[in-house]
């Protein structure tokens, strides 16, 4: 390696600026990081351009509850329309990777306005956004409050990322199944399906699978905003060490709801049998009375093992169980929400057979108090995947990005329904029952815009990935089979020698 003046001026130089960078580092904040636009290259990003201007404080935008003429309440606030942001250098989770299956049905014929009015039939309402705006078109009552917490979701998301989010037009369902069935949409004939959003789907629809109202808030039960929760349920897994924990399989809940949680019931702990169950029924309209002490999420955490059973389709129950460290005992369900598809068998949760619940969880629960380092491993690898996966910018990330790829396929221009006004954080929220419904829109609202854009989208799964992934899933729960078989096997078979013996 030659060393001549100039490399040694170029050495200064390169020091003097690496100091220069640092001094001035520490004075970005995030006003003064100037850029930023996504097509910009990212190596521009990290320049800052106030040097000498001490930091700036986050800008923050509380709702506008003032009215006009002291009667009416109206969208017009002084909450930015458009914003500048840095690039994020961040991938998003793997689970994103599902928004491309979901719109696979649509890719290569795009979606018209006829499908999106197809898809009317169940629907509980039409979301417009033009211009940054949303519209909304009520079609029919929804379930307690899904639809207004789903729409308060969205109204976040444009408070999160003003200006970026593209037109569209879309028909969501706030009830449980899904409807639409894929073989009738199958052929050389078929009709084009209708692009229909929910809440979750299974492997025989084609309903597009969007975050539940419940990351905003279930204000019927009092479960709080899904960002403040992570952190109590983070702080309850530190309160009693999994060794010390109950050595047996916990479930409470509605069993009212479906004859799978019925049929679950059967494996309780009784005088004849025990098969390491111990299951509760929740009653909620005592519970509302008592303000739901009993079923405070962050203390949940008292049993070694925790069951996540489907309810009428998938259940909200879902995230919160996961979150605690407790191995999740998972009664094999063909439903699945945004999230689930990615979670691996044996890796994140522990499977347990639909058809066998009780002797399943007999087996699983004599395996993890046999296997306790592995069995914490399982635990352990669930709660982080919900803090630090699940967390609430990557909900509205998905969001982001899913409305985002889908807006890409429209094929007409949205644009605003008849006699539509404005729906907005204040006109929502301002008027809001008092109590939990308000609290929690309160509790819930994005106050500042994003300084950092949307993590980025990972590409769709080649598709021999994705069979590989999906065979991997399946010999993982036929492992956990035979392992199962394999310990009743034994049983019996040291029963007949302890018989024959004795
Ligand atoms: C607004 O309405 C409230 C209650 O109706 C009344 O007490 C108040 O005086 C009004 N304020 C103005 C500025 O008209
Ligand atoms: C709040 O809303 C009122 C009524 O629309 C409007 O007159 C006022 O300028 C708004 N204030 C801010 C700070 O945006
Ligand atoms: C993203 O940026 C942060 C901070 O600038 C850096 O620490 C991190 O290594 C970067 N990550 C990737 C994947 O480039
Ligand atoms: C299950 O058994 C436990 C312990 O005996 C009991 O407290 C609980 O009420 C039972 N649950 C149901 C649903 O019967
Ligand atoms: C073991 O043998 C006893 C007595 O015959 C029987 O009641 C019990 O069900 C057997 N247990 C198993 C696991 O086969």
């Amino acid at each position: 390696m030659k060393k001549g003046p100039g490399t040694f001026a170029t050495l200064i130089f390169l020091l003097f600026l690496l100091v220069f960078v640092w001094i001035s580092s520490s004075w970005i904040n995030s006003n003064t990081i100037a850029v930023i636009n996504e097509r910009k290259e990212q190596k521009q990003m990290i320049v800052s351009k106030a040097e000498k201007k001490p930091p700036k404080r986050k800008i923050e935008v509380p709702l506008n509850c003032s009215l006009v003429n002291n009667v009416t309440q109206t969208c017009s606030s002084n909450y930015p329309t458009t914003f500048d942001y840095a690039f994020s250098n961040v991938t998003c989770p793997e689970y994103f990777r599902w928004i491309h299956e979901d719109l696979k049905p649509f890719k290569s014929i795009g979606i018209t306005r006829e499908m999106v009015e197809s898809a009317k039939k169940t629907a509980h309402f039409r979301l417009v956004i033009v211009k940054g705006k949303v519209y909304v078109e009520k079609y029919r009552k929804s379930i307690q409050t899904r639809d207004v917490f789903t729409l308060w979701g969205i109204l976040q998301l444009l408070r999160k990322y003003p200006g970026r989010l593209p037109d569209l037009e879309l028909m969501f369902d706030c009830n449980d199944r899904p409807v639409i069935q894929s073989r009738s949409y199958r052929g050389p004939n078929a009709k084009p399906p209708p692009p229909l959003f929910r809440y979750c789907g299974d492997p025989w629809t084609l309903d597009i699978v969007f975050p539940d109202w419940s990351f905003w808030g279930w204000a019927e039960i009092n479960i709080r905003p899904w960002e403040n929760i992570l952190k109590d349920l983070k702080e309850g897994n530190n309160k009693i060490k999994w060794t010390k924990r109950e050595p047996y399989a916990y479930w409470k809940g509605n069993p009212f709801v479906a004859d799978t949680r019925k049929d679950l019931l059967r494996c309780n702990v009784s005088d004849i049998e025990d098969w390491n169950a111990r299951l509760f029924i929740q009653d909620w309209i005592r519970e509302s009375q008592q303000g739901f002490e009993q079923s405070d999420l962050g203390s949940q955490c008292t049993y070694r093992y925790k069951i996540y059973i489907e309810g009428y389709a998938w259940s909200v129950s879902e995230k919160y169980i996961l979150a605690c460290d407790s191995p999740t005992l998972l009664v094999n369900t063909n439903f699945y929400d945004f999230f689930f598809r990615s979670l691996q068998p044996v890796h994140h949760y522990w499977p347990i057979r639909n058809d066998d619940k009780c002797r399943s969880l007999k087996f699983a629960v004599n395996w993890g108090n046999s296997h306790k380092q592995k069995a914490q491993e399982i635990g352990k690898a669930a709660s982080d995947f919900i803090q630090q996966e699940l967390k609430m910018d990557f909900v509205y990330d998905y969001m982001f990005h899913l409305l985002n790829e889908y807006a890409n396929l429209l094929r007409f221009e949205p644009k605003i329904p008849e006699g539509a006004v404005e729906l907005c954080s204040e006109t929502m929220a301002c008027d809001a029952n008092e109590g939990p419904e308000k609290n929690f829109m309160m509790e819930s609202l994005v106050k500042s815009p994003s300084y950092t854009s949307p993590c980025s989208l990972p590409p769709p799964y080649e598709p021999r990935v994705l069979g590989a992934f999906i065979r991997r899933k399946a010999n993982s729960m036929r492992q956990v089979e035979t392992w199962e078989n394999n310990f009743y096997e034994n049983l019996i078979k040291n029963n007949i020698s302890k018989r024959i013996g004795s």
